[in-house]
């Protein structure tokens, strides 16, 4: 069974990317917010962030668990989509795709997501600092960039990823 990450500032289309990567392929994607839920790793809400507080070990832990019995299904694969996977240690993901795109994009997509004005600077600089990617090379993932500024073609994205 294979596990891809998608990880990436929230906006860059992770989840669009997901969700045509699980139809194409076949695989199942893996819920993040539900696992959050299902492991009680929620540590309560950051009200001046308007984020959820995650222990990044405790999801990891879980994520973990949640291959381990998937690996027991017949599912041929799984992806796993939250700005948190890359925290994921290396040796469970096949591979990590970073999702990224144009700040000016960036910037239409969270303002048509309602989020506040704070946020949506927070993660601007996010993009603009590579947090994700660059934590993502710190954890020695195999890392794809998907630029989804432009929208994806899911056909060039798989072939890019040369599973
Ligand atoms: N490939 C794409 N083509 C066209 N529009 C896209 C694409 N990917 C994302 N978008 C636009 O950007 C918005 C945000 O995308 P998406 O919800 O997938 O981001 P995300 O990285 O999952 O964000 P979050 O971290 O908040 O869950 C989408 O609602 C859509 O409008
Ligand atoms: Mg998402």
């Amino acid at each position: 069974m294979k596990a891809i990450i998608i990880t990436g500032t929230p906006g860059t289309g992770k989840t669009v990317l997901a969700k045509a990567l699980a139809e194409k392929l076949s695989y199942s994607c893996v819920d993040v917010n539900k696992i959050i839920a299902k492991y009680h790793i929620s540590e309560g809400y950051d009200e001046k962030r308007k984020t959820k507080i995650i222990d990044t070990k405790k999801l990891s832990k879980s994520l973990i668990k949640e291959i381990s019995s998937l690996k027991k299904t017949k599912v041929e694969g799984i992806i796993i989509d939250s700005h948190l996977s890359h925290y994921l240690p290396k040796k469970y993901a096949d591979l990590c795709i970073v999702a990224k795109c144009d700040l000016k994009t960036l910037k239409k997509r969270l303002k048509k997501k309602k989020y506040h004005k704070d946020k949506i600077r927070e993660n601007l600089d996010a993009e603009i600092f590579d947090v994700c990617l660059e934590e993502a090379k710190q954890g020695g993932h195999k890392i794809t960039i998907i630029d989804t500024t432009k929208g994806i073609q899911i056909n060039r994205v798989i072939k890019k990823l040369n599973l």
